[in-house]
């Protein structure tokens, strides 16, 4: 077909229609302030958005999950341009793609709508991942790397669930140029990066499970170019996230949380959480609450104590004499349950308030139920039923608040048939459990989110590992916390200090964290909106105990700076903890920094990550920073590298903006000099058998 016309064709668009008409590419059309150009390559059909004064964006069509737009096919192009908006309708076979874009805008997006008509075409596009070029975003993820264009992902449906730990999957990207890439959420969608076509992040539509059939295959995208990563992002935020409606409760964030999940796993009993809040006590440790975590329950479901005597005979005593000693008390909760589970499953079965497949099954499975039901939080009688239980539950036991897990969508039994509009299936899961929850105040938390942005909710990154590695472990505390942000989830709670000392997966086995990787693991977590332990620093030693309180108090003495920081998110979607990058987004080195992160737009954290190391180098982005690690607090000008920062044990390296140092009344006279080291008036603890030591080392 494409052989019967033979000359090249290019169209130049200004203003004026053009005909429908077959043509041969390449072809180049006049779009907003650039270009849009079609071309024929050996491997498909590409389009090339390209502006005067932008690099340019390559992508591809996709019309069956492993190959691109073949060369043996029809075109045609119309121009659909009105005053407003450049735009352009590109059509291959059965599968149109229409390009809008604003006129005037120098900077803006491109919306991208790529339908096929039939229900069985998938549908997708291929962004070309360009050398030199970072991008960042995506799903919270197991091996958690920032940036994010080496990723691979092997044609994978794009929505929270357990597989690969994506218990966040909103469908955003950007990168280190000032481009953006954003799906419409509400799509059959699935990924692919570097796998079936290596150097490409691919997007796709196709009706298959999880998602419920539809009778058409349509991916909506959206393009930002802007002028660098900080500003695409604002863009971004204010075009597709919803801002927190509030901030979450305040002791969460200054007060570390203590659960018993780490330390105690199943085995949790009256005499364990009175034993446990009598030795943070002891310890003289801060608290917002004791979590009293799996497994409390008489059977998975019940929301009812197991009163036996050797779990909890007599929660409301518990409780009352927690609260006498100051305490808060949350307990864990999780929205299924278990066959065996029989007088509730009953009920709810009965009810029809489980998430059913399109063949009726409702049997599914999770960590803690081999044959189990999932409530229907889609369905309103559900969640009336299930928060109405929830709600005597926390009254009868003195409960105070609630930590709720799962909620990613893979747990229904697939494709699961929900309430609603099937294009939101099945995120719409995530996103009314996290809404229902939600209702039972700030001080819960999640641990998912899909659209639901909004929320004035702690969102808890997954269970860590207790490891060194990427592979979920500490380096991953800081990228999930990046990725956490740039998904408009500015209100993380990390995971327990050290990890969950999991062996193999088990419920019962522990393996303690290092003392190295416990201390290590806590400064990295200072400067994030909240700390939660569960191992404890006195099951160390004293200088274990000394340091973490050192941190701890330091936590809780930054609070205001992580309630202006959240308050920031609430008003203008500024991310809480941003990545370096954001106060100096235009200077290649601060992109691939995956080792620190901001506080706000005033602090700058650089924690040691790496077993063994006791020196680390670190990049200061653009301003005026006062090492807040060391007095005298010396001053650096941004950007700039410090190679081999002396970071001991006990040191955690941070560094305060300088006009956000005196705001905060800090000393402001001690200028460098050559002098020796004093101890900080800061709660930094530095050992005096280093000083010396340092003193050499900062100076040479
Ligand atoms: C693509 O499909 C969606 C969903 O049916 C529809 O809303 C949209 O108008 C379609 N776009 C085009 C260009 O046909
Ligand atoms: C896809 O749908 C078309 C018409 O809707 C049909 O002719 C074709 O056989 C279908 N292909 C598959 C693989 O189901
Ligand atoms: C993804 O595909 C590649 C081959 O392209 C393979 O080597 C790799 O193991 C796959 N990864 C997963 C998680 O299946
Ligand atoms: C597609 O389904 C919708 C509702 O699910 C219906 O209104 C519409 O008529 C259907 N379109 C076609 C072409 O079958
Ligand atoms: C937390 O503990 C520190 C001592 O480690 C103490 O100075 C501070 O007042 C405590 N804060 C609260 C709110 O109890
Ligand atoms: C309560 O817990 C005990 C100890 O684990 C167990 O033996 C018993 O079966 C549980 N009781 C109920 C009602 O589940
Ligand atoms: C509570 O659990 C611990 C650890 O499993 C156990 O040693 C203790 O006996 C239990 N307490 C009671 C009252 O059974
Ligand atoms: C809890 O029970 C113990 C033992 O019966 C009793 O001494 C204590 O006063 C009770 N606590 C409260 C707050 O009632
Ligand atoms: C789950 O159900 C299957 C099939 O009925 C059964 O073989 C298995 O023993 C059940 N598992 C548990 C833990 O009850
Ligand atoms: C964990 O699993 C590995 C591999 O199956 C096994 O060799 C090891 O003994 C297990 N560890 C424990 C503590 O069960
Ligand atoms: C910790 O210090 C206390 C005194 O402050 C002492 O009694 C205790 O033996 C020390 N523990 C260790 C493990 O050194
Ligand atoms: C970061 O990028 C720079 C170039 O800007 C490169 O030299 C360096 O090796 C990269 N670092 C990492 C960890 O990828």
């Amino acid at each position: 077909m494409r052989g019967m016309w033979s000359s090249v064709l290019t169209l130049w668009l200004i203003g004026g229609a053009i005909s429908t008409s077959e043509i041969t590419l390449p072809l180049s059309v006049k779009f907003g302030h650039g270009l849009v150009t079609f071309s024929e390559e050996t491997n498909g059909v590409f389009y090339t958005i390209s502006e005067e004064d932008k690099p340019t964006i390559r992508s591809t069509f996709v019309t069956d999950e492993s190959s691109w737009a073949k060369s043996d096919q029809e075109y045609s192009v119309t121009d659909c341009t009105t005053d407003e908006e450049a735009c352009l309708i590109f059509v291959v076979n059965d599968v149109t793609l229409v390009l809008t874009r604003e006129v005037s805008s120098r900077v803006g997006y491109t919306h991208a709508s790529l339908n096929a008509t039939s229900d069985n075409t998938t549908v997708g596009t291929c962004l070309e991942l360009v050398d030199g070029v970072d991008w960042f975003g995506g799903p919270e993820q197991w091996t958690q790397i920032w940036p994010v264009q080496n990723d691979q992902w092997n044609y994978t449906a794009y929505y929270t669930k357990e597989d690969d730990a994506v218990a966040i999957a909103e469908p955003y990207w950007v990168s280190s140029e000032g481009t953006y890439l954003y799906a419409n959420p509400a799509t059959s969608l699935f990924i692919d990066q570097n796998h079936l076509h290596d150097g490409f992040l691919c997007l796709y539509a196709q009706n298959v499970s999880p998602y419920r059939a539809r009778n058409y295959t349509s991916l909506e995208y959206w393009i930002g170019r802007y002028d660098d990563p900080k500003t695409a992002h604002e863009a971004a935020v204010e075009k597709f996230f919803t801002k927190p409606t509030d901030i979450p409760d305040e002791q969460m964030i200054a007060l570390p949380i203590w659960s018993t999940w780490a330390r105690y796993k199943v085995n949790v009993n009256d005499s364990i959480v009175r034993e446990y809040a009598q030795e943070i006590l002891d310890n003289g440790f801060n608290h917002s609450q004791v979590e009293i975590d799996d497994y409390w329950e008489t059977c998975y479901g019940s929301l009812t104590f197991n009163t036996s005597d050797s779990k909890f005979p007599d929660i409301k005593n518990l409780t009352d004499d927690l609260h006498d000693l100051g305490f808060r008390v949350t307990l864990w909760i999780h929205p299924f349950i278990n066959v065996e589970c029989d007088e509730w499953y009953a009920i709810a079965e009965s009810a029809g308030y489980f998430v059913k497949d399109e063949s009726g099954n409702m049997l599914t499975t999770w960590w803690r139920g081999e044959n189990a039901s999932l409530i229907d939080f889609t369905n309103e009688d559900a969640v009336t039923w299930f928060s109405a239980r929830l709600t005597a539950l926390k009254e009868s036991a003195g409960i105070d608040s609630f930590k709720f897990d799962a909620g990613e969508a893979s747990w229904a039994p697939e494709p699961a048939v929900l309430t609603g509009n099937i294009e939101e299936s099945p995120g719409i899961l995530t996103y009314q459990y996290t809404r229902a929850v939600a209702a039972f105040g700030t001080a819960i938390e999640v641990r998912t989110g899909w659209q639901t942005q909004d929320l004035p909710i702690f969102v808890r990154m997954l269970d860590k590992e207790t490891s060194w590695t990427i592979d979920n472990g500490l380096p991953t505390l800081i990228t999930t916390l990046l990725a956490m942000n740039l998904a408009g989830y500015g209100f993380v709670l990390p995971d327990m200090v050290g990890g969950n000392g999991y062996i193999n997966s088990s419920s019962t086995l522990t393996e303690y964290p290092s003392k190295e990787l416990f201390i290590r693991w806590l400064q990295a977590n200072t400067f994030m909106p909240s700390i939660q332990y569960s191992f404890v620093p006195w099951d160390y030693d004293n200088e274990t105990v000394e340091i973490c309180r050192t941190y701890t108090d330091l936590h809780e003495e930054y609070a205001p700076t992580i309630i202006e920081a959240m308050n920031a998110l609430v008003a203008n979607g500024t991310p809480v903890n941003p990545p370096v990058w954001w106060l100096d987004p235009k200077n290649s080195e601060a992109f691939n920094i995956s080792d620190e992160y901001l506080l706000g737009e005033v602090i700058l954290v650089a924690p040691v990550i790496e077993e063994g190391a006791v020196t680390r180098d670190i990049f200061l982005p653009s301003g005026t920073w006062r090492d807040a690690s060391y007095s005298p607090y010396q001053t650096y000008e941004g950007p700039t590298w410090i190679y081999n920062y002396p970071a001991p044990l006990e040191i955690l390296p941070y560094f305060v903006e300088a006009s956000y140092w005196e705001e905060l009344g800090k000393d402001t006279t001690s200028e460098t000099t050559s002098g020796g080291f004093t101890l900080s008036s800061s709660p930094t603890v530095l050992c005096a058998s280093v000083i010396l030591a340092l003193t050499t080392k900062l100076f040479n």
